[in-house]
């Protein structure tokens, strides 16, 4: 595929839900995967885990816990992105309420962003009990998943979401 320069692929990713039949090539998410872990990490800590499912009952089951949305179902492939909290340091309650989700979450746009410059579509799932998804993948207690990630052939081409405008967001020096 031609490279995808980073203005448009950031401008250019969508939330994609629907997905065509098909098969997401393991390379494509195992070097998603690379990408994701190449963002930043608070002190290096590198708490970041990745669990990959194509098991069809597997997937099911986290569509269930995901408040019964589909897409975890319906994708070729889902990515969880978990935590260990083991591995936290000395960072204290700032490295658990703030260090790891910001650690998560980069890695899950890196993700992202990858997956979409490969032409395939996929959609951040933060809405889910994560005692049932701990339940299904058999998490040991101090593994967290923070969000799962359905991959598929896009089924859809999502519009761009309604945004406020980036002038009442956007402050000089200081709050104004
Ligand atoms: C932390 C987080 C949790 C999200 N959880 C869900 C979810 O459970 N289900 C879903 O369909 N979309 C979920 N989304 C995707 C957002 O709805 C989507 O990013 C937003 O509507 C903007 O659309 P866009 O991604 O196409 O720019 C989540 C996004 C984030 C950042």
């Amino acid at each position: 595929m031609a490279e995808m320069d980073i203005e448009n692929c950031i401008l250019g990713r969508r939330s994609v839900r629907r997905y065509k039949d098909g098969r997401v090539p393991d390379e494509v998410i195992t070097r998603g995967i690379e990408m994701a872990d190449a963002a930043p990490s608070a002190g290096n800590l590198q708490e970041r885990e990745y669990i990959i499912v194509r098991d069809p009952g597997i997937k099911k089951a986290l569509s269930s816990a995901a408040l019964n949305q589909q897409q975890p179902a319906d994708a070729d492939v889902v990515v969880v992105f978990c935590a260990d909290l083991d591995k936290m340091g000395n960072y204290g309650k700032r490295g658990t309420e703030l260090y790891t989700p910001q650690d998560i979450a980069a890695a899950i746009e890196n993700f992202l962003l990858y997956v979409h410059s490969q032409g395939y579509g996929a959609v951040w799932i933060g809405a889910f009990t994560e005692s049932e998804v701990s339940a299904i993948l058999d998490l040991p207690r101090y593994i967290k998943p923070f969000a799962m990630v359905p991959v598929g052939i896009p089924g859809e081409v999502p519009k761009p979401p309604q945004k406020k405008p980036l002038s009442d967001k956007i402050h000089s020096e200081k709050w104004d």
